[in-house]
């Protein structure tokens, strides 16, 4: 079907470049074959011999089976029907048949990326623009925790454009956010949000944060970067933070979300209490209980059809940014 005249945000029928989520790293051993489905189509994973991770259009260019049921043979992957073999880029390096005339073939390699000990593959030819990193010490410094995917009831813009909708977060989520929200188009790929949470209420929830966080106030930076990744992240002196979420469509107007929380090691005592058991722990709860009221409240039930009012504009904002971004196809 020619979708050339849509339109992408929202749109089930084209997909955004930007990064996706495969798996965790240590997910894909080396030696094996994986199968996953992204943008409606197979792929094929793998680890090769030195460790680096190929992901191929699992769609043979013979006569189609499927390379994730196929096998290696050293670093190239070998074809189950009739045993053509792809090396890392794609192309295919030999045909076993006796031809008369010579055939070059190939299929689509993703750009791949292991970040935050995950797998990310760009939905492009070339990466536009690299996943975020984490401004507060390399990955030796950092404590990661990956959350289980969850599925959500709408498209994956809809998902990321929900940390834009400051209203919400007063109504649904029951935040006191103050008034200083700053909005702001960053480039052609990237917009941002910042907002302050004061902790002025009494209560041992606030007292216990101000003291983690080392000010009374929480703040916040939310960056879209493409139509379906984010994150939200705060960096001071005592306390570092950073949740990068991923969503890609699973078909049917649904999506799964990934959710992966970066905080900085603490030292001594700090590292255990500020480190491991509060931050990760803590912030593992909070995010499931938010997702779970947009979800249950609110997603399950969204019929988007919006009617955006001034109090919307970063929302306009983000339509406008993700249906100026490249669309891609996996070539056939
Ligand atoms: S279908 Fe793959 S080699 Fe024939
Ligand atoms: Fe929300």
């Amino acid at each position: 079907m020619d979708h050339q005249n849509e339109k992408p945000f929202n749109n089930p029928n084209l997909f955004g470049q930007g990064w996706y989520y495969i798996c965790p790293s240590r997910d894909i051993k080396k030696g094996r074959v994986y199968s996953f489905e992204r943008f409606g189509k197979k792929l094929a994973v793998y680890r090769d011999s030195q460790g680096a991770v190929t992901v191929l259009h699992g769609k043979c260019a013979h006569l189609g089976a499927d390379l994730s049921r196929g096998q290696l043979i050293g670093d190239r992957l070998e074809c189950p029907f009739h045993g053509w073999q792809y090396d890392r880029s794609g192309a295919v390096v030999r045909i076993p048949q006796k031809l008369q005339k010579k055939v070059s073939r190939c299929v689509f390699a993703f750009p791949v990326t292991e970040q935050f000990k995950a797998i990310f593959i760009f939905n492009g030819p070339e990466p536009l623009f690299p996943i975020p990193d984490f401004p507060d010490g390399g990955p030796q410094q950092q404590v990661i925790k990956i959350l289980k995917g969850e599925v959500i009831n709408v498209h994956p813009h809809i998902a990321t454009v929900n940390g834009f909708d400051i209203s919400h977060f007063r109504f649904v989520h029951g935040l006191d956010l103050d008034d200083s929200q700053q909005v702001e188009v960053l480039n052609e790929h990237q917009m941002r949000i910042t907002w302050k949470l004061p902790l002025n209420k009494p209560g041992w929830l606030n007292r216990f944060l101000k003291l983690i966080i080392g000010q009374p106030f929480v703040d916040m930076e939310f960056v879209s970067i493409g139509g379906n990744q984010s994150y939200a992240r705060h960096v001071s002196k005592r306390w570092s933070i950073m949740i990068l979420f991923n969503n890609y469509e699973i078909g049917d107007g649904r999506s799964m979300t990934t959710t992966i929380i970066i905080g900085k090691k603490g030292k001594g005592l700090w590292k255990w209490i500020g480190g491991n058991l509060l931050m990760i722990g803590y912030l593992h709860f909070a995010m499931n209980y938010i997702l779970d009221q947009d979800r249950k409240g609110i997603f399950d039930h969204l019929d988007f059809q919006p009617k955006f009012t001034d109090a919307d504009e970063a929302l306009v904002k983000f339509r406008q940014l993700v249906n100026q971004l490249p669309t891609f196809e996996v070539p056939e």
